[in-house]
């Protein structure tokens, strides 16, 4: 469970052609605001049990993320077991581009972990429901990492002024994970005239950052504990545990990485320690917005006016959990959860 309420799914789809080795799951978790969207998640899962696990967790990430960014779209999420050895990839994705076609529009599928444009372009053979394609010209689209580093850089401004009532200049920032949207990110706290500290498992992309930037490097395992106003964990989910928070000098966290607390208990153990976290799901919703609008046929202008709302709309968040003496992630939760359950009587 990603959050502290839970909703089951609409639908569970079963992925299953023996011609390609094509086995998985779409779980379609609810598309009470419009078709359920999510990536698709290439993955060597243990069994069935834990792919199935992983795509309904993920799935109902989903359906609060695009609720909470205000998009016309549900949630929903695909993962697909990675079969052993050498396989036909444009043959599997093809058999899973048939599959997502079957459900006529209930469910649009994009990238995730392990997936890439190319893969888009073999489901895009089979079906229309699917987005994460070639940008064209004005047309929104491409690589969705540039926004995420947007949205996420506007809800750490808004979470620093919520907390220190002060911009980011001459604050620390400590960024775990320096890939597609970590430097990105970088490259906006930079600019703002924030110092920065780096770590990543890949030496190349963290010397990268420091050539260009002038960012300290450290390592992997103390990114999270050095001594920095915040800490932006941009690599993995489930890093915040209660022997990291415990040892954080950190006030404020907020980073691209989904699912970033190891349970929804940590989001109240964080905030009895007077840090302010700020849910990720609203933070790194820019690479969604992108893909919404891509799939919607929107120009690339409209993504840029959705992806700078994340600052105030996170700005909501944190002032409504001090004034409830709640989480910020339970306030979202909340306001996510209101979204969906009031979607009939809005939409339909
Ligand atoms: P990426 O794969 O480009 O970058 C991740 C980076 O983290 C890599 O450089 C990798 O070497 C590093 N890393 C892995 N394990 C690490 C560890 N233990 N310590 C330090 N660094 C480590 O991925 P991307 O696209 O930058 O995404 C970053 C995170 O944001 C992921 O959790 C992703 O699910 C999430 N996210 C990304 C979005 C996007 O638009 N790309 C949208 C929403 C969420």
């Amino acid at each position: 469970m990603i959050s502290s309420f839970h909703m089951e799914p609409e639908q569970l789809i079963e992925l299953d052609d023996q011609a390609s080795g094509l086995r998985g799951f779409i779980v379609i978790h609810s598309t009470a605001l419009g078709p359920a969207a999510g990536g698709c998640r290439l993955w060597a899962y243990d069994d069935d049990a834990a792919a199935l696990t992983d795509a309904r967790r993920l799935a109902e990430g989903m359906t609060y993320k695009n609720a909470m960014a205000g998009l016309p779209l549900g949630g929903g999420k695909a993962v697909i077991m990675r079969p052993a050895g050498d396989f036909d990839r444009p043959a599997l994705f093809r058999a899973f581009g048939r599959a997502v076609d079957r459900l006529d529009g209930r469910y649009v599928t994009a990238e995730d972990v392990g997936t890439k444009v190319a893969d888009m372009q073999d489901i895009a053979a089979e079906t229309g429901f699917v987005a994460g394609l070639a940008k064209q010209a004005e047309r929104a689209g491409g690589d969705p990492s540039p926004w995420t580093a947007l949205g996420v850089f506007e809800a750490m401004k808004h979470a620093v002024h919520h907390a220190h009532n002060c911009d980011l200049r001459g604050l620390t920032v400590a960024v775990q994970g320096v890939g597609n949207v970590g430097a990105g990110l970088c490259a906006l706290l930079s600019e703002a005239g924030a110092k920065l500290i780096v770590a990543d498992v890949d030496p190349h992309r963290c010397k990268h950052v420091s050539d260009r930037l002038g960012a300290r490097i450290v390592d992997v395992g103390d990114v999270l504990a050095v001594e920095a106003d915040i800490v932006a964990p941009c690599a993995l989910g489930g890093v915040l545990t209660p022997a990291v928070v415990g040892a954080m000098s950190a006030r404020i966290i907020c980073g691209a990485a989904n699912n970033q607390l190891s349970s929804p208990e940590m989001a109240a153990e964080i905030a009895a320690r007077g840090i302010v976290y700020a849910p990720d799901y609203v933070a790194n919703a820019g690479g969604i917005i992108n893909v919404s609008a891509e799939y919607l046929g929107e120009e690339a202008c409209q993504v840029r006016d959705r992806v700078m709302a994340i600052g105030p709309r996170m700005a909501d968040i944190l002032k409504e959990a001090d004034l409830a003496g709640l989480s910020p992630a339970m306030i979202a939760d909340r306001q996510a959860h209101r979204i969906v359950a009031n979607a009939p009587a809005l939409v339909r």
